[in-house]
């Protein structure tokens, strides 16, 4: 997508053609910087720092890590080394262990001399993938956009409520749940986001907002616990989220409070929907409590940043002094409360059944 008129990626290669850049989303929307990563430790820290966050995003940087591991040292017990380290980065999306196994099984079927050209083509080719699958995913989501469109009495805005960010930024490119909106939006239709600030690292406020600004799209920021009531005054005609795991079942992980939004669509009569590559889907569970909850830093309940009138980025404390607080990063929103995923392949129930109709070549592989 195009920041002021330039397109980007969320991650590429140096002009060096082997060093990484991204964009340090922790600085957003206040800077916009480019980092460089040089070895896998630094991609490492960028994903458990989240200057690069969003399941799609967590995996392709992962599998540039392994790629930056391999120049040092591509043997079986230093890529095992490396494939540790980025696996322990972050816990809950599963893109982060998909990456890893594809890299590793990719590397180890070359030669050691050509190891490190294997890991760069097969990191280059997991970036591409994403962004066809994430293009995919806007095209199925456009068509639900329409259905929705037409099954109302008159024309006007259609009001799509999103939570955390599953824009571009969480992905190499497009995103997951704003890929529709993009191409909604690209395509004429009069389009409006609520944008739930989700905090308590806020990537709603800062990052979706940030992102849908740069490309137009009208939206406004809310407050979390506002989706509710706007649901019940008619002010949302869609829900659209992204996932960080989706069980084989269809039962769906996300950011923390996504569960809370998809219980006040279902007591509206709203459609809850949830985009992901198929790279998001762990075909190992079937339950959502299977999937592990990552727990972050109480600090960024207690404290929040934000800019300043002299425009210095400042850390502030919100809570008195010593207060206890608990940090759960994403929540499981159970398969019942999901109206349809959307998916690289198409949309379905969420449910097994629905996701073997899509997938039908792991039947034989369960
Ligand atoms: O903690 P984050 O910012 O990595 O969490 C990201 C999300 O929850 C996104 O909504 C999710 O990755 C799906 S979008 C591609």
């Amino acid at each position: 997508m195009k920041v002021d008129g330039t397109h980007y990626r969320t991650i590429w290669l140096a002009e060096d053609g082997w060093s990484l850049e991204i964009i340090d989303q922790r600085l957003l929307p206040h800077e916009f910087a480019i980092q460089r990563l040089t070895n896998i430790g630094e991609a490492a820290d960028a994903i458990r720092t989240m200057a690069v966050r969003g399941a799609p995003l967590i995996g392709a940087a992962a599998a540039y890590g392994m790629c930056l591991q391999a120049r040092v040292d591509a043997s079986d017990d230093a890529l095992r080394e490396g494939y540790a380290q980025l696996l322990a980065t972050r816990p809950t999306a599963v893109n982060l262990r998909w990456a890893l196994d594809e890299m590793l099984s990719a590397i180890r079927a070359s030669v050691i001399n050509d190891r490190v050209a294997a890991a760069y083509a097969k990191a280059a080719a997991i970036c591409d993938e994403d962004v066809a699958m994430c293009e995919a995913i806007g095209r199925y989501g456009l068509d639900l956009f329409r259905e929705c469109i037409g099954g109302r009495a008159e024309d006007g805005t259609l009001n799509v409520l999103t939570h955390c960010n599953a824009g571009w930024l969480a992905t190499v490119d497009w995103g997951t749940a704003l890929a529709p909106v993009y191409m909604a939006h690209d395509a004429g239709i009069d389009v409006h986001v609520w944008v739930d600030e989700t905090r308590p690292r806020n990537q709603g406020s800062s990052l979706t907002a940030w992102e849908l600004g740069k490309h137009g799209v009208p939206h406004t920021v809310i407050a979390d616990n506002t989706g509710g009531h706007l649901m019940q005054h008619g002010a949302v005609d869609l829900c659209i989220t992204g996932a960080d795991r989706t069980t084989a079942s269809g039962d769906v992980c996300n950011k923390i409070g996504t569960y809370l939004k998809a219980l006040a669509a279902a007591d509206n009569g709203i459609p809850f929907y949830v985009a992901l590559p198929r790279t998001t889907i762990d075909w190992t569970i079937d339950s959502g409590e299977s999937i592990p909850i990552e727990k972050r830093d109480s600090g960024e309940v207690t404290h929040m940043s934000g800019r300043e009138g002299d425009g210095s980025v400042k850390w502030i404390q919100v809570t008195p002094d010593g207060t206890k607080a608990a940090n759960y990063a994403f929540d499981v929103t159970p398969a019942r409360l999901v109206t349809r995923l959307v998916t690289d392949q198409g949309t379905c129930a969420a449910s097994k059944d629905g996701l073997l109709g899509l997938f039908p070549e792991r039947r034989s592989q369960k």
